[in-house]
This record gives structure tokens, sequence and C-alpha cells, in this order.
């Protein structure tokens, strides 16, 4: 297998199950050094010891926590001496309506999806200034675009990791460091099968013009793309990939 991205570390948070790990596996699989941060350690160890690539790292990382975060950054630079490429995957997505929502249900999913990108970004900030280079990709969704039923807090932690992702890319593209985010329509996930009901998910596929849900494989190709040197003039962009079920 060709190794388009030897040599490249990568960090990619969340990443013990689900999109993440499919993505870890193929960046694996063809050169680059990967660390899995993950609340849970238990699976990001198991998840790591699966990657062909022996140049690997599994570490506990709560993405909201700043010292965790922090001491995430810190435990890759020591391993690997760098970070090329940070993708920020780690998400939480329960159906609620808003009615029945409350603040604490509110707060976790802004927590994690949106505090969360912006600590682990923070923590790792100051490596890619250091070595001026650098790529930052942040798992966003199309409902952060055009929303979804019982996703007022996931919809608006995403729109959020977009805005996020323009503001920073226009910060920090004079320093070398690119900031791009991908917008996943739903994918087929052990999670998505518990989140959504079977009907639902059905309703759904009727608007999707490509006829079915995406699967985990469907990203692993474009997250590839972003972290390459192919991406290296794409800054502050959203990469919508939803088999054409929004098209803006
Ligand atoms: N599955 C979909 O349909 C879909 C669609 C669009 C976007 N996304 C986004 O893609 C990403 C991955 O989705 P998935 O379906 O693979 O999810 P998943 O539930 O399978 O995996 C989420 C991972 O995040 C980890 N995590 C949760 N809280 C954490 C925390 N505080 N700190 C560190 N790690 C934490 C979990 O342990 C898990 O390994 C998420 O950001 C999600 O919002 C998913």
């Amino acid at each position: 297998m060709e190794q388009i991205h030897e040599h490249q570390v990568i960090v990619i948070t969340g990443a013990a199950q689900g999109i993440g790990l499919t993505i870890a596996r193929y960046l694996s699989e063809r050169g680059a050094m990967v660390a899995i941060a993950d609340i849970n350690e238990e699976a990001a160890i198991k998840a790591v010891n699966d990657l062909p690539n022996k140049n690997r790292l599994a570490i506990h990382c709560d993405v909201t926590s700043q010292e965790s975060t922090l001491n995430m950054a810190k435990a890759v630079v020591e391993k690997f001496g760098r970070i090329d490429v940070l993708i920020n995957n780690a998400g939480y997505f329960p159906v609620k309506l808003f009615s029945d929502m409350s603040v604490a249900e509110w707060n976790k999913v802004i927590d994690i999806n949106l505090n969360g990108t912006f600590l682990v970004s923070k923590a790792v900030y100051p490596v890619m200034v250091k070595q001026r280079r650098g790529k930052i990709i942040n798992m966003a969704s199309v409902s952060g675009r055009v929303g979804g039923v019982g996703f007022t807090h996931y919809s608006a932690s995403k729109a959020a990791v977009i805005g996020l992702t323009k503001a920073l890319a226009k910060e920090a593209g004079s320093i070398g460091i690119t900031v791009n985010a991908i917008a996943p329509g739903v994918i087929e996930t052990e999670t998505t099968k518990h989140v959504f009901p079977g009907f639902a998910l059905k309703e759904y596929t009727k608007s999707v013009p490509l006829g079915r849900l995406g699967t985990e494989a469907d990203l692993q190709g474009i997250v590839s793309f972003m972290c390459s040197s192919g991406s290296d003039y794409m800054t502050g962009q959203v990469l919508t990939v939803d088999g054409g079920y929004t098209m803006i």
C-alpha cells in the first residue's frame, strides 16, 4: 500500500471506536504515526493495538478538561517530537426534543462537541505554531448547516464548530496552519444505530440522492486528502459528505 502518510504524526480524538477508529486504521495503513486520544482509555488501548503501523500511541483524554488536553498534547510531543495533523473527532449526539431538554443535557453536548474542539485545538496549537505548520481538521455535521429535529444542542454545537473553523483559519493562515472541517450526513455507526430509530433512518434515506446512508469508509479517503499535502492550499473550508442530502 502506498505510504502516503509516512512520517506524519496524526492525533485523532474520540477514535477508540466509530468513524475515528476507521480513519485511524486507514491513515495507519498508509504509514501515519497515529495517536488515539479518547476518554475511554481501555477501548483506546485496544484500538491502538490493532493499528498496523507499530509507531502509535493510545492516550486517555477528556476533551472537556483543559488539564487533560494539555497532558495529551505533551505526551504526543514527548513520543513523536511533533504534531502534523489534529483531527477533532470526539463527539456526542443524543436525540432530545427541545421542549424536553434540560440545561445539563444542552451543556454536555456543547461541552464535548464545541468546548472540546476549542480545548484540544488550544492545547495543540502552540506545538503547530512552533513548527510553523500543521493541519487541524474538525468533525462538524450537516446538522450544523441545516439543523435536525431533536438536535438543537447538537446542531448549535456543530454550527459553532464551523464558525470556529473559519475564524481560526483566518488567524492561523499566516503561520502555515490550515483549519478545515468535514460535515458528514448520517453515517452508519454503532452509535447511530442506537440513537436513531430504524424508521427515521429510512425516512432520511429517501432524501439522500445517492439513496443510502453513509458508511465509515465513505469518510476515510476525504480525511486522508485533508491530511495530505494535496490540501495544502485549502483552509477555512467545510467539505460535505452526505450523499447529496444538502447541496449548499
Ligand atoms: N455518525 C454519524 O452519523 C455522524 C454524522 C455527522 C457527524 N458525526 C460526528 O463524527 C464524530 C464521530 O462520530 P461517531 O459516530 O464515530 O461517534 P461514536 O459515538 O462512535 O464515537 C465517539 C467517540 O468519542 C469519544 N468521546 C466521547 N466523549 C469524549 C470526551 N469527553 N473526551 C474524549 N473522547 C470522548 C467516545 O469515547 C467515542 O470513542 C462525532 O464528532 C460526530 O458528531 C457523526
